[in-house]
């Protein structure tokens, strides 16, 4: 599979899109040192300096009906959580959906875009930004209390070639799972297993408003299950969480 390298790029989610849209093949990585406009979820921007983080997009091409890109986000956190606990020796752990955080403070987030047609997803471009070589202090004001790197955890330099490398080898197994034959439920566990959502008390910040009550599970399709204060149960299909 190619790896294609871009010393700076607006979004390397963009150059994935393109490509895929020309017919590049499942498993190509497009990879940039820097992100000049580097994209979040919910319109934000993703802080994304040079020579210190991992900012690339893996394009995907599964077989699966749309309503299922939101579950391959979840399968990539579950490789991401296990990878850079490897990588770093720490404990990282996934906040419902698809965000590590270690220690509280995010490392890593993910942002999926899709192409579908007639229902089916087309292509996929799922976009992975790892906080590497970040020393706490360079990390702008806003972001200081929120997001930490690898550096910061670890306590010493990682080489970002080698995160990649663990990255990949950690999430091509859950995706064939995924894909073959499991679906997300074949990953639930290992989702539960890494989680640090379920059983806190959360507020779900979703398109219809803010939802506040106790995490209580995620089930077979990666649906937020929650109980809100007045004992009802609402299941969350898409939302920022705060704690
Ligand atoms: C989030 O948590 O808001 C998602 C952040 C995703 C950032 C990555 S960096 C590589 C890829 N290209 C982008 O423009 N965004 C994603």
């Amino acid at each position: 599979q190619s790896i294609i390298y871009r010393e700076s790029l607006d979004s390397t989610n963009t150059l994935a899109q393109q490509m895929a849209n020309q017919g590049a093949p499942e498993g190509t990585v497009v990879i940039a040192d820097e992100q000049t406009s580097g994209r979040g979820r919910r319109g934000r921007q993703w802080f994304s300096p040079p020579h210190s983080g991992i900012w690339m997009s893996l394009i995907l091409r599964p077989e699966l009906p749309l309503a299922h890109a939101a579950q391959i986000t979840l399968v990539a956190a579950v490789a991401l959580c296990q990878a850079l606990s490897r990588a770093t020796g720490v404990k990282a752990g996934i906040k419902w959906p698809n965000d590590i955080l270690f220690n509280g403070k995010k490392c890593c987030g993910i942002l999926t875009e899709m192409h579908a047609e007639f229902d089916q997803i087309h292509h996929l471009v799922v976009g992975i930004g790892i906080n590497v070589n970040i020393p706490q202090a360079d990390f702008p004001d806003e972001l200081q209390s929120i997001a930490t790197s690898l550096q910061a955890i670890r306590g010493e330099k990682l080489a970002r070639a080698e995160v990649v490398r663990t990255v990949l080898e950690e999430f091509e197994p859950l995706y064939r799972r995924y894909v073959n034959n499991g679906g997300f439920g074949s990953l639930r566990d290992a989702w539960k297993a890494n989680n640090i959502t379920l059983g806190n008390r959360i507020v779900a910040h979703t398109a219809r408003g803010d939802i506040e009550g106790k995490a209580l599970d995620i089930d077979e399709f990666g649906v937020l299950l929650m109980e809100k204060d007045n004992g009802e149960q609402e299941k969350i299909y898409s939302a920022d969480i705060t704690v």
